[in-house]
């Protein structure tokens, strides 16, 4: 990391000296305290994650991170991405004999120090926006590990990225016929290939099952046509080498994303044949592995995912295709916390709530889809500590003015008090880095944070908080009299 600050314990405030990092100690025991799991085993450069964490929290209500006067942070732990980014290498390593990009879906977490994080690791970047690019290229992502996918690109963002190099999926046979005249009027670097959806079904959260028969995204594979449209569309088109697909994400079997990927490395064995040729070379597979938010665990793991993918289509692993693989989620959700602080508690019908600052601008999914998307609280007091105390039933709201928003309802926890901070773990992805105007709340900071030996913790500034002044301007702030002149 870059501009460090170093944040010690400050003086006065006894920090307890780290244990061995060897043995680091159990983890934290706020969240569902009959069934908490066993330790999960270390990451490989250091000590465990909820260990980490703890260290973390204490460390940024000493230094001021989180004050009652900003009492909302968020904290992205950079030895968990970096473990996350070279577990992800070493399970595809292991597996296949043809080369590999790992392109981070840039959706999960869009902030420029992340990408050039995970850049520093080896890894691309998958972008589905105009936006998305300017990050990836902001970070430093060269064209040759940037792919471009989505579903609704302009003829301006086709003839940006053909005129950069980056690597295109398109998305449909219209999108193609556009390539067709891009590609005719200006020599182009980019590998370019199709999206196919092999409609092989849904996972348990719709809104996220890409697969399913009629799916917005790629070309439907099994409609009437469809199969031989596709292949003739290759045998036409000699510049056509990738195919792509994306079976979903959270919610979806792995045996399922493998049949996905069954599907498509036979249709491209089927094009090659007719082609004669090696034509398509490298299969695009999409991210999608899920994130356990129940516990400490990271399971399953990419090496569980790869080797099954070897095992239901080895010959995609022979050598002779190149991989490029998209995963978002995976890669951050488990590495991101936000912790905040309880401004009031209090009772209605008997039920205790704590009313803190994190809610549905940090935690959209959550508070519309708490089914779907459940989240664990971890209870500190207001030095950062973890909370002990008589563990009651309670629920966890946010600052929002509607009723709905709750990160917990009914949770049991240490009966949290004023001034006590909130932890909400598993929110590096598709959370803090995707902020919800509600209410006009500003957009939180973000510090990276890493320890040294000697258990030290320091932060980085990954984005700072939004000002009043910036939420003005975003707010039309600039054009005050234009609907009353
Ligand atoms: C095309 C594509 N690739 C990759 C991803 C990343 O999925 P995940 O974050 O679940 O790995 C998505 C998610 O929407 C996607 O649409």
């Amino acid at each position: 990391m870059r501009a460090v600050v170093p944040v010690r314990p400050a003086p006065g405030r006894a920090h307890p000296p780290p244990p061995a990092l060897a043995t680091p100690r159990a983890p934290h025991a706020a969240c569902t305290p009959a069934a908490y799991p066993p330790p999960a085993p270390p990451v490989r450069m250091g000590p465990m994650a909820s260990y980490r964490r703890d260290l973390a929290v204490r460390a940024a209500v000493a230094q001021g991170l989180l004050t009652p006067e900003s009492p909302v942070v968020a904290l992205l732990d950079v030895a968990g991405i970096r473990a996350s980014a070279a577990a992800l290498t070493s399970a595809f390593a292991a597996v296949t004999r043809g080369g590999v990009l790992h392109a981070f879906a840039v959706k999960a977490c869009p902030l420029v120090p992340v990408l050039r994080l995970l850049a520093d690791a080896g890894i691309g970047a998958e972008v589905a926006s105009p936006g998305e690019l300017a990050l990836a290229r902001a970070a430093g992502l060269p064209p040759s590990r940037t792919v471009l996918d989505s579903p609704a690109k302009t003829p301006a963002e086709l003839r940006e990225a053909l005129a950069l190099g980056i690597a295109v999926n398109a998305d449909n046979l219209q999108e193609l016929a556009r390539i067709d005249a891009l590609v005719a009027s200006a020599p182009t670097a980019s590998p370019l290939g199709l999206r196919v959806n092999p409609q092989v079904g849904a996972g348990s959260i719709g809104a996220l099952s890409t697969a399913t028969a009629t799916s917005k995204f790629g070309v439907a594979l099994r409609d009437e046509g469809a199969r031989e449209a596709v292949v003739r569309a290759y045998l036409d088109r000699p510049w056509l080498t990738r195919l792509h697909t994306h079976t979903g994400s959270q919610g979806v079997p792995l045996t399922l994303m493998a049949e996905g990927v069954r599907a498509v490395y036979e249709l491209a064995e089927e094009i090659n044949a007719k082609a004669g040729r090696p034509q398509v070379d490298t299969l695009d597979i999409g991210g999608g592995l899920p994130v356990n938010f129940a516990s400490e665990e990271e399971t399953p793991t990419y090496a569980d995912h790869a080797r099954l993918l070897a095992a239901t289509v080895p010959g995609l692993f022979d050598g002779r295709y190149r991989l490029v693989t998209e995963f978002g989620r995976s890669l951050l959700a488990k590495h991101g916390t936000v912790l905040a602080r309880v401004e009031y508690t209090k009772t209605s019908g008997g039920r205790p709530i704590a009313v803190t600052h994190a809610g549905v601008q940090l935690a959209t999914r959550t508070v519309y889809a708490p089914e779907a998307w459940p989240l664990r609280i971890l209870a500190y007091d207001s030095e950062g500590r973890p909370r002990s105390g008589r563990v009651t039933v309670q629920d966890v709201a946010g600052p929002a003015c509607f009723a709905g928003d709750l990160l917990a309802a009914g949770r049991a926890l240490p009966l949290l008090h004023p001034g006590d901070v909130v932890a909400v773990p598993d929110t590096g992805a598709y959370a803090f880095a995707h902020h919800y105007a509600y209410n006009s709340l500003p957009r939180p900071a973000v510090h990276g944070f890493a320890l040294a030996d000697d258990g030290a913790v320091s932060f980085a500034t990954v984005r700072a908080a939004q000002t009043p002044a910036e939420i003005v301007a975003e707010a039309g702030g600039a054009h005050a009299d234009a609907l009353v002149r």
